[in-house]
């Protein structure tokens, strides 16, 4: 039996003044129709969306963002910003899996002033995939506590992961075909793991712990880790003195 109840998903677009907001623009002149529940910003470049706007929108309940700028190489700036942007989402993506969220969640699309045709197609294709996915959170199995706590590890993480980026995440040619190459590389996601991964899991036991001690496995349960890979981290954590055990308690809790 029907419940009657239909998700209506909450959805920010975050797009570039001099291209795709104009797409956006034409689109609705010529009224070709999409979602109106698609929320736009406009920015003046794609190059300005960070990844702690991307983790806050997350946090603040949408079901789904997308970031669009010009085509790449019609960047409006010298610096080509939408390759920054391209990179930037590829790697909060990768954040997104890590922590059980879905990345598809997450799109960019070059779109130039006259497609308004264009960005309307993507606005409903993109909002029927994130109607498909449903609520976030719950269509990952993750209850809302756990999900707040997921996304404040990352978003506190942020000036670290930027950092990472800036120094070893970069790719030296502005170039499509070395981007898409890079960010589906071993070689990224061995750097990948070997700067950011560890620190994140760590990030989130923190988080979890700000609401009261747990155990080896219930942090594991909620994180979806193995206990031994929990202990691990604990371990480290407890080094750097960010947790304690609570002999008493048997768990562990903030430092
Ligand atoms: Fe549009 Fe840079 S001005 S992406």
């Amino acid at each position: 039996m029907s419940t009657g109840f239909k998700f209506t998903p909450k959805m920010l677009g975050i797009i570039c003044n001099w291209c795709c907001y104009g797409g956006a623009d034409l689109a609705g002149v010529s009224r070709f129709q999409y979602p109106p529940y698609i929320k736009l910003i406009r920015v003046m470049c794609s190059g300005r969306v960070d990844m702690e706007h991307v983790f806050r929108a997350f946090s603040k309940g949408a079901d789904g963002v997308f970031v669009g700028g010009c085509h790449l190489n019609d960047c409006h700036y010298i610096t080509n910003g939408n390759y920054d942007a391209y990179g930037m989402v590829q790697l909060c993506k990768k954040l997104m899996e890590h922590i059980g969220i879905n990345p598809n969640r997450l799109r960019i699309e070059w779109v130039s002033a006259g497609e308004g045709i264009r960005f309307a197609n993507i606005m409903n294709e993109f909002s029927v995939e994130i109607e498909k996915l449903g609520p976030l959170g719950k269509s990952e199995g993750i209850d809302e506590n756990a999900l707040k706590s997921k996304l404040e590890a990352v978003t506190n993480l942020v000036p670290y992961i930027r950092l990472v980026e800036r120094e070893r995440l970069r790719v030296p040619f502005r170039s499509e075909e070395e981007y898409q190459k890079f960010f589906t590389s071993d070689e990224f996601n061995r750097l990948f793991e070997e700067t950011i991964a560890e620190k994140l899991s760590i990030s989130q036991i923190v988080s979890l712990l700000r609401e009261g001690p747990l155990t080896t496995g219930e942090i594991a349960k909620v994180l979806g880790l193995t206990p031994s890979e929990v202990s691990r981290h604990l371990n480290s954590s407890s080094r750097q003195r960010f947790v304690r055990y609570d002999e008493g308690l048997k768990c562990y809790a903030l430092a």
